[in-house]
């Protein structure tokens, strides 16, 4: 059977990512969440006081990696970890208009383009079957509700100790979807070729077992 890039997109917190590194670990291929790559250049104009405005001019001085810890990726900005920072409110408010920039999707773009070059990936965000991987062989469009999704999203924060309202959580989740789908640079939509899923009454297993079904028959076809 022949490696094959996998693109998964889909609105915030709809269970991407979860389905991403299940099925990279089943096949033994490599995951790459791009969303990380949002946040950690998000937290860099956080932490060194950069205006949107002159993010662009800065880009050169972000140098973002994953590495394997304790059974997760770990994501890495300037040698430092920041897989938790990353997931903070401030974060979270700021990370939609950081990338609706074009010169920051373009620099992160091509970096998750060369992650695929040996194929073997999954990968997860709002444009990668429709931009990053516009030929991958295999694409998956998640949506669910939005109730669903907001009590996913407060669970996970809770897991690594981060309580915010439900109000709180929900409201963030409508202006990200608002700005990711509507920006005038690659904002998220279904690509033509791309399988869409519901899984708003589907458990993380049912999803996982019907996702790997797709990829296997797309596998042995090429
Ligand atoms: O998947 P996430 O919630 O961690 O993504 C954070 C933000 O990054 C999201 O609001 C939109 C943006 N993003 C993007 O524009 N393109 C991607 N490929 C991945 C994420």
């Amino acid at each position: 059977m022949d490696n094959i890039v996998i693109a998964i997109d889909g609105l915030s917190a709809c269970g991407k990512s979860t389905l991403a590194k299940d099925l990279a670990k089943e096949l033994n291929y490599i995951y790459i969440d791009s969303g990380a790559m949002y946040r950690a250049v998000t937290l860099f104009a956080i932490e060194q006081g950069i205006s949107l405005e002159d993010l662009p001019q800065h880009l050169d001085k972000i140098h973002i990696h994953f590495e394997a810890k304790d059974n997760a990726q770990a994501v890495i900005l300037n040698g430092k970890d920041v897989t938790l920072d990353i997931r903070s409110k401030e974060v979270n408010e700021l990370v939609s208009p950081v990338a609706a920039i074009s010169e920051v999707r373009s620099f992160l773009v091509a970096q998750q383009k060369a992650y695929g070059k040996q194929k073997a990936i999954v990968m997860d965000g709002r444009d990668i079957g429709t931009v990053v991987f516009p030929d991958a062989e295999m694409k998956f469009f998640i949506s669910a509700d939005t109730d669903v999704r907001t009590d996913r999203r407060t669970s996970e924060l809770a897991e690594i100790g981060k309580t915010l309202s439900r109000e709180e959580i929900q409201e963030n989740l409508k202006t990200r979807d608002h700005i990711d789908s509507t920006r005038s640079d690659s904002p998220l939509k279904k690509a033509e070729d791309a399988v869409e899923i519901d899984n708003s009454q589907l458990s993380k297993q049912e999803q996982f077992a019907l996702c790997l079904k797709y990829v296997e028959s797309r596998r042995r076809k090429d």
